[in-house]
């Protein structure tokens, strides 16, 4: 009896001892732009908040600046266990999700306010789930901001962009969107953009100020126009398998610890995009160009055309779902 009481407690002894030890579950969450972005303040804040909260049990690696996997391969990585979170832009999700094309429709939303109360919407909840049957789950959405367009020569007017080389993300919108203007788009990785600019193996691109800034754009840019003529906004995403697999509990807290890294990373994305545009023109490396109401019409009529081009892709009924949310 002494013998199994003892083993009993060697037996206890040991699970203990393995169980402190147990190596806590790795989140790696790779994203593709700098650590100063409203991404990349948000995914630290998440390692923060989650390590705080679960001590010993999750550890997260934030991996920035493509240094992991760029967009292009993240998605796959993530089906594979290779990485289990990123906020790729949303513009990158259309092989998945076709409704998703909305986010890019030129001039579709009024402002950032709008494009927030679309996602929050029921339209734009439901959204987030739209991945599931690829394996994926959409956790929230991050904002950036609104993209500026940006090349080696001024743009005032559609016209200015035409038979230029534009770098875009993988995304047929955006192509359709340069299209319409008789420009050239390439889609290129998001690392690539800088040397593409610097050697000129493109004429121009467009990013919200946040990018710009953060990578050195307006460095090897001209000028930069401001045209707030669609957003580039995240979607921060998990897979299904390693999802279900965590403890309730413990994915209780992890969604809890990304909900607040979120609201965090929202809170500031305005004024970052405000700042980083005032860096911009303060550096005096680039010219920012304010269009006029007449200028940016005829940006407006020459791109809109593309949201028929897609309209059955994506759903009329989303569609005018986005624009209620103009309303207010
Ligand atoms: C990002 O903001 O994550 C990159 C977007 C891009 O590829 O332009």
């Amino acid at each position: 009896m002494r013998l199994l009481t003892a083993a009993v407690a060697t037996l206890t002894l040991a699970l203990g001892a393995q169980f402190a030890n147990a190596a806590p579950i790795e989140i790696k969450f790779s994203h593709v732009v700098a650590e100063n972005t409203p991404k990349g303040k948000m995914a630290t804040r998440f390692k923060e908040l989650v390590e705080q909260r679960l001590p010993g049990k999750v550890s997260v690696s934030v991996f920035p600046n493509s240094q992991l996997f760029g967009d292009d391969k993240v998605l796959e990585a993530m089906l594979l266990g290779d990485v289990q979170m990123a906020a790729p832009s949303l513009s990158k999700f259309q092989k998945y999700t076709p409704a998703l094309q909305i986010f890019d429709l030129p001039f579709l939303f009024k402002d950032m306010a709008s494009v927030d109360r679309f996602q929050q919407s029921p339209e734009g909840q439901g959204l987030l789930d739209s991945l599931r049957k690829k394996g994926y789950v959409g956790l929230g959405y991050l904002h950036n901001g609104m993209k500026q367009m940006s090349a080696n020569s001024p743009l005032r007017v559609p016209a200015d962009a035409a038979g230029k080389k534009f770098r875009i993300q993988t995304s047929d919108v955006l192509q359709a969107q340069f299209e319409a203007i008789d420009a050239v788009p390439l889609k290129k990785p998001f690392s690539e953009v800088f040397t593409l600019m610097q050697t000129k193996a493109i004429d121009g691109s467009e990013n919200p100020w946040s990018n710009i800034y953060s990578k050195k754009f307006h460095e090897v840019q001209s000028y930069i126009t401001e045209t707030n003529h669609g957003v580039l906004d995240y979607m921060i995403v998990t897979s299904a398998e390693f999802w279900n697999g965590l403890d309730d509990d413990v994915r209780a807290e992890v969604k809890k610890s990304l909900d607040e890294a979120v609201a965090y990373g929202n809170q500031i994305a305005a004024e970052q995009a405000a700042a980083d545009r005032q860096a911009v023109i303060d550096s005096g490396r680039t010219e920012v160009i304010e269009i006029t109401d007449e200028e940016r019409q005829k940006w407006v009529d020459a791109m809109k055309p593309v949201w028929s081009k897609f309209s059955d892709q994506i759903g009329e009924d989303l569609i005018q779902a986005a624009l209620k949310a103009n309303e207010g």
